[in-house]
């Protein structure tokens, strides 16, 4: 089957960033908000995305030749005739499921659903629907315009053309897909989210200070982005929901979460997007690790 009109559900950082990166390979991009605020403010944010990209001189056309195929729109029936739709709406099992439930039934039958969930069983958000085999995974990383992979999700359900098709697709995306199947955390989660709550309790055990513990990993290790960070990036409130989505599948120890987290997340310390979690963003350009 061939992919012409994708369908993104939810226009914030991951389902923008996921609308720009399809409108850049050349498809009719179509995303559903709840409100045109949302919508105004995704939009935003792929336009100075683009912007940034196209200064870099990385994009291949203008902006504006992108910006031409997406389209923002409040209304599930425009949605009807996508081959693909790729939910990124909040992390919360019963809403999301309510969606599909809704949307099974106007979009078209033959269509694929893809979820971008980093942490909910997609076999779970599948039985919403009434088409089991063609529903995935598709985990796209923050920020979806400058990471390069796409985990590509299976179920035991999944018809092996249409994970293909979805396989292709990611890489039509520029992304680099790699496969995996649908244990909670998949591939990267399953590493990352252990890694970054050691580093939480290795602060509340007293190794060392926020910045000394963020610089030893970049310095030594040559992360990328430093752990207490790339927590605060991520966000705390989604790291510690993922933590209970993981530590209720697996039990085990090193998904739980430490207490520190818990805190922080019942303060309203949620990292970045709230101006403060391990770090202190009232001077976004130069953060401020907080005493905690
Ligand atoms: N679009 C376009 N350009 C962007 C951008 C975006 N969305 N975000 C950042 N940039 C630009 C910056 O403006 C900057 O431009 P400049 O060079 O002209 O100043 C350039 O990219 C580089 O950014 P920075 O200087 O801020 O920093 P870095 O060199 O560190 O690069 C990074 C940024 C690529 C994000 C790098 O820090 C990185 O790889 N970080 C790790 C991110 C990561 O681990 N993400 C995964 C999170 S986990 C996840 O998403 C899964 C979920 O399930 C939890």
């Amino acid at each position: 089957m061939e992919i012409k009109k994708v369908g993104v559900l939810g226009c914030g950082l991951m389902g923008s960033g996921i609308a720009q990166v399809a409108g850049t390979a050349g498809f009719d991009v179509t995303v559903l908000e709840v409100e045109q605020k949302y919508l105004d403010k995704g939009f935003a944010g792929i336009e100075k995305s683009l912007a940034k990209l196209a200064e870099k001189g990385t994009l291949k056309e203008s902006p504006e030749a992108v910006r031409g195929r997406l389209k923002g729109s409040t209304k599930q029936e425009e949605l009807a005739d996508c081959d693909i739709v790729i939910e990124a709406v909040i992390e919360n099992l019963q809403e999301k499921k309510k969606m599909y439930g809704t949307l099974d039934a106007i979009i078209k039958k033959d269509a694929i659903f893809a979820s971008n969930t980093s942490s909910i069983s997609i076999t779970e958000l599948m039985t919403a629907t009434r088409r089991p085999e063609r529903f995935i995974g598709l985990h796209f990383f923050n920020p979806v315009p400058l990471m390069k992979l796409v985990e590509v999700v299976r179920t035991i359900a999944t018809a092996d053309n249409v994970y293909e098709t979805a396989y292709e697709f990611s890489r039509k995306l520029g992304k680099v897909p790699v496969r995996t199947s649908d244990k909670t955390g998949f591939i990267v989660n399953r590493l990352l989210v252990p890694y970054l709550l050691d580093a939480i309790r290795a602060y509340e055990e007293g190794v060392g200070s926020i910045e000394d513990i963020d610089n030893a990993m970049k310095l030594g290790c040559g992360y990328p982005m430093r752990p207490f960070t790339l927590l605060d990036f991520v966000g705390l409130d989604t790291t510690y929901y993922i933590t209970h989505v993981m530590y209720d599948e697996f039990k085990e120890q090193r998904f739980a979460s430490p207490p520190l987290l818990k805190r922080l997340v019942m303060a309203g310390w949620y990292g970045r997007k709230s101006g403060k979690g391990f770090y202190d963003y009232s001077d976004p350009n130069s953060p401020k690790a907080n005493r905690l």
